[in-house]
């Protein structure tokens, strides 16, 4: 029998929902879904951020209303950011490592209150350099790699100390994720988790994110080429990949997410390690805004582009929708 039409009628296995169900490839659950979550200094605070409707700046009393919502709604994991005062900043970022800091006092408060939700917290120095950088600079404004890192790791201690799950390098300095396991080691702290943004791409798609933490101004033109992989490549990811992994990263990340998904697939067949997926701010301000002015249908423009995120071959997704999604799960 000839293995064409009409032996074959692809059709037939999508004639009814019962059946698209069946043989469906890929499932999305509440269980890929990591929350972002913006902080700020302060009390009872919930500041809008103006390229993110929908997305809040919360004091750390505020998160821990809103993390109790997102646990009733199934939310295991979220990722922290803080909008550090500009009091604070300067070259060397000396508050990233204050124990006291704005980030350590919320992975302490939260894990108290919640010790069940996995907290994820970001390495990297942009939202506590005068400059916006994401490492220290010299007279003449070269990212320095080496003195960054020694930064990076005694921040990074500073939120294992804290009690953090997960630490996040997503600096992009060359070596940090080796320097950060050798500090964990020699600390005991055994079982912390290294999700290094392995294939972060100096991307447009960033500029909202960089409003909510107070980096792009302190930014202005400057970009970050030196240190994040040029758009244009994907051998450069496969690389990088590569090397975190032997410096002992536990996960990698691949960010921007939807036009960054040929990475996805090609890190998924190169290496055996989980790989999560950051659908990053302008990629939800761009659905956001359609949506608002009624051109995108939000919700289902959502729900599309987080099951290519995971079709593509990621094990999990960061996405400011996240709440949102869960919601309409229920
Ligand atoms: C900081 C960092 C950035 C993002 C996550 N961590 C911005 C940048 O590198 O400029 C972007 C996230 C988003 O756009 O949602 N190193």
């Amino acid at each position: 029998m000839k293995k064409t039409y009409p032996n074959i009628r692809l059709r037939r296995l999508r004639a009814t929902k019962s059946i698209r169900k069946l043989v469906k490839e890929t499932t999305l659950s509440s269980h890929d879904l990591i929350q972002p979550i913006f902080l700020v200094e302060g009390k009872s605070k919930k500041e809008k951020i103006k390229t993110m409707p929908g997305i809040f700046r919360y004091s750390i009393d505020n998160a821990l209303k809103e993390i109790k919502y997102l646990e009733k709604y199934g939310i295991g994991a979220i990722a922290l950011f803080p909008q550090i005062d500009k009091k604070f900043k300067d070259n060397e970022a000396s508050e990233s490592f204050n124990p006291n800091g704005l980030i350590q006092r919320a992975i302490r408060q939260i894990k108290n209150k919640f010790p069940n939700i996995t907290i994820i917290s970001d390495v990297a120095l942009d939202p506590y350099t005068s400059h916006g950088q994401d490492g220290i600079i010299s007279k003449n404004k070269k990212v320095l790699n080496d003195m960054t890192i020694d930064v990076l790791v005694r921040q990074a201690l500073s939120h294992a100390e804290s009690g953090v799950d997960i630490v996040a390098p997503s600096d992009m300095m060359d070596g940090r994720v080796k320097k950060i396991r050798q500090a964990f080691e020699n600390k005991n702290f055994h079982d912390t988790i290294i999700l290094s943004y392995s294939a972060k791409y100096s991307s447009n798609f960033y500029g909202p994110f960089r409003d909510a933490i107070g980096s792009a101004k302190a930014l202005g033109k400057a970009d970050k080429n030196t240190y994040q992989l040029d758009y244009s490549n994907i051998s450069d990811a496969i690389r990088e990949v590569d090397m975190d992994i032997s410096e002992g990263a536990d996960i990698v990340m691949i960010k921007p997410g939807i036009p960054y998904l040929d990475i996805v697939s090609k890190v998924k067949e190169v290496t055996k390690v989980p790989i999560f997926v950051y659908q990053v701010s302008g990629e939800y301000s761009m659905i956001k805004a359609a949506s608002q002015k009624g051109w995108l249908n939000e919700r289902s423009i959502v729900m599309e582009t987080l099951a290519c995120i995971k079709r593509s071959g990621a094990s999990a997704i960061i996405t400011y929708y996240a709440k949102d999604v869960l919601k309409w799960m229920k």
